[in-house]
């Protein structure tokens, strides 16, 4: 099972506070949030891939950007430092992303598609190097229309977010689309989307995140995560931001429905530390 990028949530500083309920619930392997691959961007300075020490679990690193040469670059990069597996966003759903070009604008260029594919599996070798898509952008078979030119390079696996990009996270995952892509696929299929971590398969995210508000000793794991945050980020504020995007994650739990309404309306990290501390509840 693999940890789902979800970023401003699965960050660094998130997997190591987190690395123990990671390691136990079954996870093997995590992604990065993603990493801009553009020219002049070093991924090794970016937080996330500065300094692996504390992953709890295999990392690979996942890359957005719309340039051949520079997710070449990015890569020779990230291989040179050790990492043996990388991903390439082909699925973010949000509009600004999409309608440049990249995330699951990608489907909608397949030349530019296919030479991001031959860069990717070039720098990475044969297997190493996978695609993390949704069903299509409109549509739910615009990723199966897809699959004769995904198939004819060596992929490690394709990573389907069963909705389409326009869906964002709306409605139901597709679940017969994603079967006839997994029947027609030459290529790997881990599915995604809206799974129950419980299950131990696919690549998880959401159901995982909510089910650590539920944790006896979560006060004290967000704890940890302030103070790791604090130590990366410049500014209490952005903690306190961090919080807030975990904590929402709860909000329909019975013992976070009364604290976050107080909670999400707080600014200072002291506070907010105390407000979610289990004695308060
Ligand atoms: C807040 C947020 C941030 C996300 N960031 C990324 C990202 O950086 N890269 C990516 O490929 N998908 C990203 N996703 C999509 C998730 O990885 C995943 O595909 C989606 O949440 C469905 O899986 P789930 O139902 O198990 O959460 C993000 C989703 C959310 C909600």
């Amino acid at each position: 099972m693999i940890l789902a990028p979800l970023r401003g949530v699965t960050v660094r500083a998130f997997r190591r506070a987190f690395a123990d309920a990671i390691r136990e619930a079954g996870f093997s392997e995590a992604f990065t949030p993603f990493v801009p691959a553009a020219e002049g961007c070093d991924p090794l300075k970016d937080r996330e891939l500065r300094d692996t020490a504390g992953e709890p679990v295999a990392l690979t690193p996942q890359f957005i950007g719309k340039s051949p040469s520079a997710l070449a670059r990015c890569l020779e990069k990230i291989k040179d430092a050790g990492f043996e597996t990388a991903d390439l966003n082909c699925g973010c759903s949000f509009p600004m992303v999409r309608k440049k070009g990249r995330g699951s604008g990608l489907l909608r260029t397949p030349d530019l598609l296919r030479r991001m594919l031959d860069a990717g599996c070039s720098a990475m070798g044969d297997g190493k190097f996978s695609i993390k898509t949704r069903l299509g952008v409109e549509r739910p078979d615009e990723l199966l229309a897809l699959l004769p030119l995904i198939d004819t390079y060596p992929l490690r696996f394709i990573a389907v977010h069963a909705r389409t990009a326009v869906q964002m996270y709306d409605g139901e995952c597709d679940s017969r689309a994603l079967a006839e892509i997994e029947k027609a696929s030459k290529t790997p299929i881990v599915e995604n989307g809206d799974l129950d971590w419980r299950d131990r398969k696919g690549m998880v995210g959401r159901s995982f995140i909510r089910s650590l508000g539920e944790r006896d000793d979560i006060g004290e794991l967000l704890g940890r995560y302030a103070e790791i945050c604090a130590a990366e980020l410049c500014g209490e504020r952005l903690v306190v931001g961090r919080l807030k995007e975990l904590l929402a994650y709860w909000k329909d739990l019975p013992r976070w429905r009364r604290v976050w309404p107080f909670a999400k309306r707080l600014n200072s990290l002291s506070e907010l530390l105390l407000a979610v501390a289990p004695s308060r509840r």
